[in-house]
């Protein structure tokens, strides 16, 4: 007979960054887990480590596509998200936003399964209001270079909050704030994987601007905490929250850091700012805190020195030490 404990969840985007992190903690909660991804920026070897685990599964499928199978929950995380992904393919990242959320909205509805989306703070744009609560709508350029992210994901938000209302579906709509940690993609431009491999490479470090724009970072397993907890809070709530660490660094702050810890002598090159590239970026925090009870736990410190270990031994292996 089925636990009725053992849920059965989907994880789209599970061989991801995030997305593989997340796999790794419900199996560690004790349910059966199927990660779904393209593998367009996920990879096999994110998720190896889970293989051999018998409530692990793994299924190749692409979102833009309907998906017929039988799951409690669905946690919706498939979609490029770094820059340089995303615009590599921008119809496709539209795509992957939109029929991806109707395919996985259309699941839920038929199975009657709680789903979650992985949204993100770029849903507000270059933002005029510091920080961002969720009840800002945002200053969005809907014609740019960056806008296939940014709107898709408004419109899966509209989407998700449009299933709730018509059909009654249950739906936790997270925004994620600039995250890092391990198995981030090394060559992605994110800033906190790309910082660590410059300097442990000694290459030249890369701030756009006067690196004088900032950011907030959270590191991965608070923000896992975070999607759990949304995921498993009453039905009245169903966000949008946002999740993200409050605290906030200049670009500057983050490569000196970094010189730091890693005792790298690489020097600071900068370039041109990117077309749209927000000025500030720092999540309000206070409807996670009241709704869920959480708030990240890990400083920028700690969770630094977890992904430049991570770094170091990738970098090892790729030169053949
Ligand atoms: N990392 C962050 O700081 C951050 C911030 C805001 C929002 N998010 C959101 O969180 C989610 C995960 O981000 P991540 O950082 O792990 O990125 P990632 O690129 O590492 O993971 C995305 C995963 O989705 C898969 N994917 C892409 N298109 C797909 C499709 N059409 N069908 C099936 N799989 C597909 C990719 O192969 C990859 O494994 C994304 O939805 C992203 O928008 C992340």
């Amino acid at each position: 007979m089925k636990n009725p404990l053992r849920k059965q969840i989907l994880v789209t985007g599970g061989a991801g960054f995030i997305g593989s992190h997340l796999c790794e903690r419900l199996l560690a909660d004790g349910h059966d887990v199927i990660c779904l991804d393209n593998f367009f920026t996920g990879n096999k070897d994110n998720i190896a480590h889970l293989m051999a685990n018998p409530h692990f599964e793994l299924m190749r499928h692409d979102i833009t596509f309907p998906l017929y199978i039988e799951v409690d929950e669905i946690y919706n995380l498939a979609c490029p998200a770094s820059p340089i992904h995303y615009q590599f393919d921008p119809v496709q990242t539209t795509k992957t936003s939109v029929h991806g959320a109707i395919n996985m909205l259309g699941l839920a509805k038929r199975v009657k399964a709680r789903i979650f989306q992985a949204s993100t703070s770029e849903v507000y744009g270059d933002p005029q209001v510091h920080p961002q609560p969720e009840t800002y709508f945002g200053h969005v350029n809907p014609i740019g270079p960056r806008s296939c992210y940014d709107e898709g994901k408004r419109c899966a938000e509209t989407l998700f909050f449009d299933y709730h209302r018509q059909h009654g579906l249950s739906i936790k709509v997270a925004r994620i704030f600039n995250t890092y940690g391990p198995r981030m993609h090394p060559n992605d431009g994110r800033v906190v994987s790309n910082f660590i491999v410059q300097a442990l490479k000694g290459e030249p470090i890369t701030i756009y601007g006067d690196g004088n724009q900032s950011r907030s970072f959270c590191y991965i397993d608070d923000l896992v905490e975070g999607f759990v907890r949304l995921m498993n809070s009453p039905d009245p709530v169903t966000g949008p929250v946002n999740l993200g660490n409050p605290g906030e660094f200049t670009m500057l702050e983050l490569a000196q850091r970094v010189l730091e810890m890693t005792g790298s002598k690489s020097e600071l090159v900068f370039r041109p700012l990117p077309t749209d590239d927000p000025r500030q970026r720092r999540p309000d925090i206070t409807v996670a805190k009241k709704e869920l009870g959480w708030e990240p736990g890990i400083n920028l410190g700690q969770g630094l020195e977890k992904t430049i270990a991570y770094f170091a031994g990738v970098l090892h292996c790729s030169e053949g030490l």
